[in-house]
């Protein structure tokens, strides 16, 4: 049975450009109020003019996802404004694809800052807010990049399956609460982050396309978003294989 989920404030992060942007703008399209972060507060603010006809106000929130303390302002504002997000999707993050012959630790905490630590420092008061109303639906924004290790994402892909794992647990953690976490996993979608991709992307989707399919997901009771269908079932396959056929068939498959 379809659970109706009444938003009338959505928080998002990464709204800059990319499904961020495409997410902030279905939302105001469909009468939802957005909050909308990244850290380029020009962008935010030529996207709200932009957007100013539209049924949902979008509200800049410029700030970074690694500053805790700028969030926890926001929320306390948003709080004492009684606008609280009932819609919240941790959606920041980035991607530098390099080799075992590029490898650096400083490059891969880089990285994990910014997917990891953001989310974390973004989920901390989010989570706070949502168990202090006893409601609130927040959504945090993995990858199908993190079901298995994959040439050239050793360290997108392990921030991807950290916050996969993490998802799944703070899932098992809040049964019987109404708060409602989902986890999105998308596959290919055509974005600045993506363009840096010198390969053919498989399956690959618009910004626009990926938006309507996580909101459509976030009105189902799927725990876990993820798209294109066709293309992500082969990689939920592939999860199952030893690594003796996953090796030789995923280099078969990148070569
Ligand atoms: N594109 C894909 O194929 C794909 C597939 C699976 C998962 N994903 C995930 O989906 C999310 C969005 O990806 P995308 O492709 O739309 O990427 P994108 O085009 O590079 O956009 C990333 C967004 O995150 C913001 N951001 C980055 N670092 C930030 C920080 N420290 N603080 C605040 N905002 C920050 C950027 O804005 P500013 O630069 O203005 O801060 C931008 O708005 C990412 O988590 C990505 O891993 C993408």
């Amino acid at each position: 049975m379809k659970t109706k989920h009444i938003r009338q404030t959505a928080w998002v992060t990464g709204a800059s450009q990319g499904i961020g942007r495409a997410l902030a703008v279905t939302l105001c399209r469909q009468g939802v109020n957005v909050y909308a972060s990244a850290r380029r507060s020009d962008v935010l603010e030529a996207l709200a003019h932009e957007l100013k006809d539209m049924p949902g106000v979008l509200t800049p929130c410029p700030l970074d996802v690694t500053d805790q303390a700028a969030i926890e302002r926001c929320f306390e504002k948003w709080e004492h404004n009684s606008r609280l997000p009932d819609l919240i999707i941790l959606n920041a993050g980035t991607h530098d694809p390099f080799t075992a012959q590029e490898f650096s630790a400083e490059r891969v905490e880089a990285l994990m800052h910014t997917n990891l630590s953001g989310t974390l420092r973004s989920l901390d008061p989010s989570l706070k807010c949502c168990l202090k109303r006893g409601r609130g639906q927040i959504a945090i924004m993995a990858s199908v990049a993190g079901y298995r290790g994959l040439p050239t994402a050793a360290a997108y892909g392990a921030s991807k399956a950290a916050l996969i794992n993490l998802a799944e647990s703070l899932k098992l953690d809040l049964v019987g609460s109404d708060i409602d976490l989902r986890l999105i996993n998308p596959g290919f979608v055509r974005t600045p982050l993506t363009d840096k991709n010198e390969f053919t992307m498989p399956a690959l989707v618009e910004p626009e396309q990926a938006a309507e399919w996580i909101i459509k997901g976030l009105d189902s009771n799927r725990f876990e978003i993820s798209f294109p269908a066709r293309f992500t079932s082969v990689l939920k396959l592939l999860r199952c294989l030893p690594y003796a056929w996953y090796f030789p068939l995923v280099r078969k498959l990148t070569a």
